[in-house]
């Protein structure tokens, strides 16, 4: 169907306010925070309710017109990409909180709630909603669902998929699924819930969803150590988790330190080290106190940290935070390719060695820019784009060396993404990390919610 014939289905369901065709909507509209595609969608729909999101699956299965659900756009993976005529659906109209419930400790929402409106409503209840990370002022509740996001209190709290009890979605045949209501123990069989999790907008958008909120953070307190080498990161680890009880363990290299100072940040110390941890601990006891004072001692004596800094306060508390948290926003005018991978964080140290080895001899005349979730054997790496280098020579140089990188990752057992999901960026690599029986799976599980193909085609894998 022409894509007038379509806007005019469209024009028919949405005021024109709520169904945009203007450059900068399409253009806003049209990606996430990779910048690695054109934008090109064919229109932006603002729904306000599921029975018009379930009106603009119709439309797009009459039309053939391919869906791009679109929450917050933080994503790094390019799942929000719209970039060949596609109806971009936007959830940022649908963005109420239905009702929380003391009992169940819940919160029901609609899925354009932003993160951090979503923390703090839990806050003023005297609880937590632990999902956290940087983007958590943008993105969207629905999108943290759709992507199973992480961030840095997942060694504490686990990832999104811990913290859905209920789930309404709209699949590409257009459907209302109500799964699992809120039950903490609901036996029935198959669990869809867990798997529209992470389906990346391919299975059906998700319209509606109860997350079960967590008691409140204990007085958290960070630590900021220096290290004199990579091995120092993981004994640094096994030390202080047997001392304290860590809600995040992060690391970053001194070149990503040197970035976030040039950004505005203090440095946290004079000592100038290769490697930097941020240990965050409970600490509403003296005793807590007491016992990362004595962590941190034993191993300065021991030689595994070089200088450190333990936050007294809350103020500190935020901006030894930033140091790890602003990494991102630091080094985004480089137009980084990013990487985000794990493995078991048992092999961590092993997979640290060969992602040294690899970028030495790979990338000799690129900057590497290394941070990430350590405690959870998760790593991004992210390299920086010569000035004078042309775009399309610096990613096709970077693609092979994610070949390597991947095949490195798979003889370890690990996975081509963490956390930041597959979209566009990481498809090509997929057999790194599911192999071709479980990848036939996915395809059959694909085309049983959506037959025609309408919801964010092109992303994660293509049809066989
Ligand atoms: C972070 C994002 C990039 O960890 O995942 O800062
Ligand atoms: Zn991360």
């Amino acid at each position: 169907m022409s894509d007038a014939a379509i806007l005019a289905r469209l024009g028919a369901l949405l005021p024109p306010a709520r169904l945009r065709t203007d450059a900068d909507t399409l253009a806003s509209h049209g990606r996430d925070w990779t910048r690695l595609y054109q934008p090109d969608p064919l229109a932006v729909a603002f729904p306000e309710s599921v029975a018009e999101v379930q009106a603009l699956v119709a439309i797009a299965n009459d039309t053939a017109c391919p869906l791009v659900p679109s929450g917050g756009r933080t994503g790094l993976s390019g799942g929000a990409v719209a970039k060949s005529r596609e109806l971009v659906l936007s959830f940022e109209r649908m963005n109420r909180i239905l009702g929380f419930d003391a009992v169940d400790r819940s919160v029901t929402a609609e899925p354009g709630v932003i993160l951090e409106t979503l923390q703090d409503y839990a806050r003023e209840r005297g609880l937590q909603y632990p999902v956290d990370f940087a983007a958590r002022g943008s993105a969207q509740l629905g999108g943290t669902i759709a992507t199973n996001a992480g961030g840095i209190k997942v060694i504490r709290w686990g990832m999104t998929r811990d913290w859905v009890s209920g789930l309404k979605v709209v699949t590409g045949r257009g459907e209302l699924l109500d799964l699992n209501r809120g039950l903490v123990k609901n036996n029935t069989g198959y669990d869809l819930r867990q798997l529209f999790i992470g389906s990346e907008g391919t299975l059906g958008l998700i319209v509606e969803a109860t997350v079960r909120l967590a008691e409140a953070p204990q007085a958290p307190a960070v630590m900021v150590l220096g290290l004199p080498d990579l091995e120092a990161i993981m004994s640094a680890f096994e030390r202080l988790r047997a001392a304290l009880r860590l809600t995040a363990f992060e690391c970053f290299s001194a070149q990503a330190l040197s970035y976030v100072t040039a950004h505005g940040q203090p440095r946290p110390f004079e000592t100038e080290t290769p490697w930097y941890v941020l240990a965050e601990y409970d600490a509403a006891e003296e005793r807590d106190t007491e016992a990362a004072m004595a962590a941190f001692e034993t191993l300065a004596e021991d030689g595994i940290v070089l200088d450190g800094v333990l936050s007294q306060s809350d103020s500190q508390w935020r901006a030894l935070w930033r140091l790890r948290e602003d990494i991102t926003e630091s080094i985004a005018h480089r137009l980084p390719y990013k990487n985000d991978v794990s493995v078991r964080v048992a092999r961590v140290p092993e997979f640290l060695r060969a992602m040294d080895e690899l970028f030495a001899r790979e990338y000799p005349d690129f900057e590497v820019i290394w941070f990430g979730h350590v405690g959870d054997g998760n790593l991004h790496i992210s390299v920086l784009q010569p000035p004078e280098m042309a775009r399309a020579d610096f990613v096709a140089a970077c693609e092979q060396v994610s070949e390597h990188l991947f095949a490195t990752l798979a003889a370890l057992g690990g996975s081509i993404s963490a956390e930041h999901g597959v979209g566009l960026v990481k498809k090509p690599y997929l057999s790194y990390s599911r192999d071709p029986a479980e990848i036939s799976y996915l395809r059959a599980i694909r085309a049983a919610f959506d037959p025609n193909g309408i919801l964010n085609p092109g992303k994660l894998f293509d049809p066989a």
